[in-house]
């Protein structure tokens, strides 16, 4: 029978004999695949496993720092890159969905290519990163075409020429045979942050997709508070790991409302929460309307600019979980 023990021991093994003293470079997201791989590479080879953690500025609130943090609590050689004004200047002005995506792939290919880069040239004299981790799983092996992250922003870059210097890297997958369930096991058997574990699957390009239309620094920043009030509360009431996935959406459109004796017009936000499996099909989740009124109370006392709060009561098919 298959235990995350045994898993763990054989792939450490293995790893130690394929890489050798070798270097391995590797772009880690924060979230459970990625982690998890790091942490068996950092095990079979310790501190030549160089990891670079890229904030695109589009996460979720403090999320950067609190990941940062807790990498290098597990030991990781980790190097944070702020980018936040190169992705932000690239998406200035533009709102169609695609367009959103593509550019955050290839600004992020960008990024992770100079820092490797960067890697490649402190390394000790005579000594080459010839690997690139990844935290790939059997169900992107199977389904590579639904693989929507910055991997497959990669593959599409494949054909174009003049290929990136880290794509010349051999690729080293030691997650390639396990489903999520499993990462997870293995995950706790490496003592993985279980707050790194327990996350809901968040999109490679963030923050991005759920602000609907263009985007900007304020406009984020609400988002971000906003979704920390929504994430908070539904951990506090024990929701948080009963729902898939779970986030909040800045509308494109404002509404009227009230306070006091004057009229607002101010910004919209749908909050959203699903069940699911693996993402190919979605429910939203009943939540409690109790739970509701005071997550919606909450955002309108204390987050600046949002005067209303919606509940998406939509399911995938024929809605998606994001918006864009
Ligand atoms: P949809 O919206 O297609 O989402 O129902 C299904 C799952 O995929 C995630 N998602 C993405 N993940 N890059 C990613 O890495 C993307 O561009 C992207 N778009 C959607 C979504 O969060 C959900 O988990």
């Amino acid at each position: 029978d298959w235990t995350a023990d045994a898993f763990v021991d054989t792939t450490v093994a293995e790893l130690k004999q394929q890489l050798g003293d070798d270097h391995v470079i590797m772009a880690l997201s924060g979230g459970v695949d990625s982690t998890v791989a790091a942490v068996l590479l950092h095990q079979a080879i310790g501190q030549n496993l160089h990891c670079i953690f890229v904030d695109h500025g589009l996460l979720r609130k403090n999320e950067y720092e609190q990941v940062l943090d807790s990498y290098k609590n597990m030991g990781l050689n980790i190097k944070g890159v702020n980018a936040k004004e190169l992705f932000y200047g690239r998406l200035k002005g533009v709102s169609e969905p695609e367009q959103k995506r593509k550019i955050i792939g290839a600004a992020f290919i960008d990024v992770f290519d100079q820092a490797a880069k960067d890697i490649q040239q402190e390394l000790p004299e005579g000594a080459e990163a010839k690997w690139l981790g990844q935290g790939t799983i059997y169900p992107d092996v199977i389904e590579s075409i639904s693989v929507k992250g910055p991997s497959a922003t990669i593959k599409s870059h494949h054909n174009v020429g003049g290929l990136p210097d880290f794509m010349k890297l051999r690729v080293v997958e030691p997650l390639k045979t396990l489903f999520k369930d499993e990462v997870r096991r293995v995950g706790k058997t490496l003592q993985v942050d279980p707050n790194i574990l327990g996350r809901h699957p968040f999109p490679g390009p963030g923050l991005a997709i759920r602000v609907l239309g263009d985007i900007t620094e304020e406009k984020v920043r609400i988002l971000q508070e906003a979704d920390d009030i929504y994430i908070r509360n539904l951990k506090e009431a024990g929701w948080y790991d009963k729902v898939w996935q779970a986030g909040t959406i800045f509308l494109p459109v404002q509404s009227v409302g009230v306070m006091g004796d004057e009229r607002t017009y101010e910004h919209v936000v749908a909050l959203r929460a699903v069940g699911s499996l693996d993402g190919m099909t979605a429910d939203w989740i009943h939540l409690p309307y109790d739970l509701l009124a005071k997550i919606s109370n909450e955002i309108i006392n204390h987050v600046k600019g949002i005067n209303r709060v919606v509940y998406d009561i939509s399911s995938k098919p024929p809605a998606t979980i994001e918006w864009e």
